[in-house]
């Protein structure tokens, strides 16, 4: 269970550390990591220091808050998440959320990478999410609820903001690159699916599958925090081409695409 307490606590610590407070939260996916290296007055803290957070063991991911202005908007970048597959706990997971909340950010980012499961899309699409089936069979929420964070029972119908949708597909025009759109569905992983799982998520009306953002998405809703989040599709999902994915693939992929998708993410942070 998060508390106001505990979030409060790295709240404060944050506000101790830093010049002046972001206006737009960032989660930076894979491929986009390097986007933290493009701010300006950066002050870097490593999650080590904050209060009541945890630190990823995923070896290629930073682990490191990193604050300064991008596009002009004071942003805070998470530089490195956790996921369900290194052991964490949902809630820890999704405790950062909070944080920005407290921070004061009108808006987050999310991003990561996913495999295609609409098969209209392509290796290297960008993909706006505009909703989200978790089908991890978990919820940050679970345990008793802090009243001061937000409510029991939160509303998911508007959790990918619309105004913000908005911002992204004019973000995406004014790069002239190509926004594909449709739902995201959550699992745990870490292996990749079967085929036979991607063809049953298909059929309950998923575009694109990964292994982050649900729980983010839903502490933001518990929190009342405006949420925007774009996939890169990275490799198309198992049994759509018939060939055996591999992690080193979506990596390959995400380095690849990253210089456009850094420049649609740094679009978008200028709308907002
Ligand atoms: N499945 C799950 N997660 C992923 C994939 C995938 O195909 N690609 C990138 N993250």
């Amino acid at each position: 269970m998060i508390t106001k307490k505990q979030v409060e606590e790295s709240a404060a610590y944050l506000r101790s550390r830093l010049p002046y407070l972001p206006e737009v939260g960032l989660v930076l996916g894979s491929g986009l990591g390097p986007l933290a290296e493009q701010l300006q007055d950066p002050v870097i803290i490593s999650y080590a220091e904050i209060p009541h957070f945890r630190i990823s063991t995923a070896p290629d991911h930073a682990g490191r808050l990193v604050c300064g202005v991008l596009a002009g908007r004071r942003v805070a970048c998470m530089q490195g998440r956790l996921h369900g597959y290194e052991g964490y706990a949902p809630d820890e997971i999704a405790y950062p959320v909070y944080v920005m909340r407290a921070l004061g950010v009108r808006a987050l980012i999310l991003t990561n990478a996913s495999g295609g499961i609409n098969t209209g899309f392509s290796v290297g699409d960008f993909m706006l999410i505009e909703d989200q089936i978790n089908l991890t069979g978990k919820s940050p929420l679970t345990g008793p609820n802090d009243d001061q964070l937000g409510t029991r029972f939160p509303d998911m119908t508007f959790a990918y903001a619309p105004a913000l949708r908005d911002k992204a597909q004019a973000a995406a025009d004014a790069c002239g690159l190509t926004l594909r759109r449709g739902v995201y569905c959550g699992v745990n992983g870490p292996q990749f699916e079967t085929p036979a799982e991607i063809r049953a998520f298909r059929t309950l009306g998923a575009d694109a599958v990964g292994m982050s953002t649900v729980f983010e998405v839903i502490a933001a809703a518990h929190c009342g925090l405006p949420v925007v989040a774009i996939a890169m599709i990275t490799n198309m999902a198992a049994g759509v081409l018939m060939q055996p994915l591999s992690g080193a693939e979506v990596n390959e992929i995400a380095v690849q695409r990253g210089t456009d998708f850094r420049r649609l993410i740094w679009a978008l942070v200028e709308k907002i």
